[in-house]
Parts: C-alpha cells; sequence; structure tokens
C-alpha cells in the first residue's frame, strides 16, 4: 500500500498544525487506499537539535527516513516570525534531495492570524521547489480561528483541505504508473 507521510513541525498537542496535516490526510484516504503516518516535533524527541544527521538519536532519525521513503508527503509548520519555523527547515536541512525529487507533496501551514497566509506560498513552495518535488497545486493555511481543537471549522479552509488532497492524490496516482511503465519498459 503507498506510504502517505504527514509532518507537522510543531512541538504542541494539540496542535492546529497536526489538526491540519491530519484533516489533508483523511481527504486523502478518501481517495485511495493508503498507509497514513503522522509525525511531529515530539515524535522526533529532543534530540533532533544535532548538526548532523549521523548523531541524531533514533526517533528523529526514523522520521528523516520515513520522509524520504514516503510515496507522498504532507508536511505542515507554525509560522515562526513571518516563516517557516526553524526546525521545519532543520528537518528538510537532513533530508537527501534525491529523495523528495518527484514526489508528491501537498504544502499546509498554520499561523496566529491570516497576516502570513502566503508562507505557504512564498516559504514553502520555493523550498520544495529546490527539491523538485510535484506539489499539489492548491496549498493550505489556517489560522487560529479557522482550525478549533485539532478540527477545520471554516467552509473556505475545508474546500482547500479538500481540492489539496485531491491533487495529491492524483499526483500519487500519476508517480504510481509512471513506476509501472517504467518496470514494463523493456531493458535497452
Ligand atoms: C516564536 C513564534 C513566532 C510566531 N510568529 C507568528 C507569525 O509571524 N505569524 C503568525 O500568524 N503566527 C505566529 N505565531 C503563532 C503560531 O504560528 C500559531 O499559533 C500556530 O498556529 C501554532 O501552531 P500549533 O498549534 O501547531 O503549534 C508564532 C508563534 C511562535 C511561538
Amino acid at each position: 500500500m503507498p506510504r502517505l507521510v504527514a509532518f507537522s513541525a510543531s512541538t504542541n498537542r494539540p496542535s492546529r498544525t497536526r489538526g491540519l496535516v491530519e484533516a489533508v490526510a483523511a481527504e486523502v484516504a478518501r481517495h485511495r487506499c493508503v498507509e497514513v503516518k503522522v509525525f511531529d516535533l515530539l515524535d522526533a524527541g529532543p534530540g533532533l537539535g544535532a548538526t548532523s544527521r549521523a548523531a541524531l538519536p533514533l526517533p528523529a532519525a526514523r522520521i528523516i527516513e520515513a520522509i524520504e521513503g514516503a510515496d507522498a508527503l504532507i508536511v505542515g509548520t507554525p509560522v515562526h516570525q513571518g516563516s517557516y519555523s526553524g526546525l521545519f527547515k532543520h528537518v528538510f536541512d537532513f533530508v537527501d534531495p534525491a529523495a523528495l525529487a518527484g514526489k508528491p507533496v501537498a504544502l499546509t501551514a498554520t499561523g496566529g492570524g491570516l497576516r502570513h497566509a502566503l508562507v505557504v506560498e512564498h516559504g514553502l513552495r520555493p523550498l520544495f521547489g529546490f527539491f523538485a518535488a510535484h506539489i499539489a497545486p492548491t496549498s493550505v493555511y489556517a489560522g487560529a480561528d479557522e482550525i478549533v481543537a485539532g478540527a477545520v471549522v471554516d467552509a473556505l479552509v475545508a474546500d482547500r483541505v479538500a481540492a489539496a488532497a485531491r491533487e495529491l492524490s492524483l499526483l500519487m496516482g500519476a508517480a504510481a504508473s509512471g513506476r509501472m511503465a517504467a518496470q514494463a519498459a523493456p531493458a535497452a
């Protein structure tokens, strides 16, 4: 079964960011059979601050491996000082760029208000462009009033969650048929 990894760069539980990535994952699961794994920074543990991948403790190293090994990703960050959080970037600094090339990715972020809603476009999209990921055209941002107790309570955000999930599912299908075509091609 395709592995869908949702990663939330929050240290809070409950967490708006975790709620948002879980909402997208639940929508993807309505479109196709997927094995969903959700991780946050508490799962990574306190040793995440290591400066080299080799020095990461096992829980953090396993999250990096899960991100690299996933068939698709849903990423989420709380907005910190108008951008993705430092620890969000720190996690992706450990990721092998080759592992994300061509990988379907949906982008999400949450913030205290709506002032920084474009962080998904101006912060996350260029980062995953660097990785040459296949990014869902619809990204999702939710402010404090739009996601309450981990649940999306705003209709427009819910629409974007549904659109991002539909697009991610289509990208997953395209990636899978590309792999099958490559396997079926006769050796040159
Ligand atoms: C250090 C710090 C900086 C923040 N900076 C911003 C900001 O620039 N813009 C914003 O909208 N929210 C900002 N926030 C609020 C968080 O982004 C917001 O509460 C987020 O939804 C928390 O997500 P969580 O519940 O998943 O932890 C900041 C919070 C912290 C702790």
